[in-house]
């Protein structure tokens, strides 16, 4: 218990794709993702970390509903913990190169997130640890807004002092591997790819806490943890791969940054409702019809 007690705990939620109850369209599922989040919130308020961070994809699916993005926003400050977001493609809409849904990231969407909830970068120092926010849409842009991001983001993952830095950002940096070539909506694109690699092989880097592929996996690379959360809300039915099949539960991350440690577990508390992205194409919104159409 004296770890415990004398670490910096952090619970990690991600994707809890949030809708107003005014959500006009997959109103079963959007339930779903709702009485999800509500049974993890119950398990946040129990667990009264020293910070929660929302990994992204806070809204159920449209960056530009409003309503719902105050939802979300309401339902964050009823946790009665401190908290921080990290933006996600159905927040601020995709980066490069091949926006989810045709949803791209725009000044304005990323400009109506951050007025609502807060803004990207942060960095937050912890005794041994330097936790940093990033907004992974951002990666390929070419945006201004993308340079001063990588300033921040090397400045605080090379000024260590001998301590250790945690990465949060929604996408994952690669689906397999740091060296894969890959270029899809799944993971960010090759370059920042590559550049994160150099940051995670020659500094403190010691996790990088994703999301957005809604199942929870663990890779290392060299001595870095690359943890995906799962989603609170639902899962996909066939695994990234080379994992295929099972869609994975939902869940949320706890971490507890300790002296020269790190330790997770995996928070899954009863009651949650287990579904899959399929709702998706089974009742789509006719611009979303459209979307999924030329995707498969
Ligand atoms: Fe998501
Ligand atoms: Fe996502």
């Amino acid at each position: 218990m004296q770890g415990r007690e004398s670490s910096f705990r952090v619970v990690h939620v991600s994707d809890t794709h949030l809708a107003a109850t005014t959500y006009r369209r997959h109103g079963a599922p959007a339930a779903i993702c709702r009485s999800n989040w509500s049974i993890v919130a119950d398990e946040i308020r129990a667990l009264s970390p020293n910070l929660l961070v929302h990994g992204g994809d806070i809204l159920f699916e449209d960056p530009d509903d409003q309503a719902s993005r105050l939802y979300a926003r309401s339902e964050l400050d009823r946790l009665g913990v401190r908290w921080r977001t990290v933006p996600g493609n159905h927040d601020v809409g995709d980066g490069p190169p091949d926006p989810v849904f045709g949803q791209t990231v725009s000044p304005e969407r990323c400009d109506a997130h951050e007025r609502t909830f807060d803004a990207t970068p942060w960095v937050e120092r912890h005794r041994d640890w330097t936790l940093i926010g990033i907004n992974s849409q951002l990666f390929g842009t070419g945006w201004a807004a993308e340079d001063d991001q990588w300033a921040v983001l090397e400045d605080a993952a090379s000024a260590h002092d001998g301590g250790s830095t945690a990465l949060f950002m929604h996408k994952p940096p690669f689906l397999r591997r740091f060296d894969e070539p890959d270029a899809s909506s799944a993971a960010v694109p090759p370059e920042a790819r590559k550049r994160l690699r150099r940051l995670v092989e020659t500094g403190p880097i010691r996790l990088i806490a994703c999301g957005h592929r809604h199942e929870h996996r663990v890779c290392m690379w060299e001595q870095c943890a690359v943890v995906t959360a799962p989603s609170t809300a639902f899962s996909l039915h066939e695994g990234t791969p080379p994992f295929a099949g099972d869609a994975g539960f939902p869940g949320a991350i706890e971490y507890e940054f300790g002296a020269r440690r790190l330790h997770w577990r995996l928070v899954a508390p009863d009651g949650l409702t287990r579904q899959d992205e399929r709702f998706f194409a089974a009742a789509p919104s006719p611009r979303l019809a459209d979307a999924i159409a030329g995707r498969t």
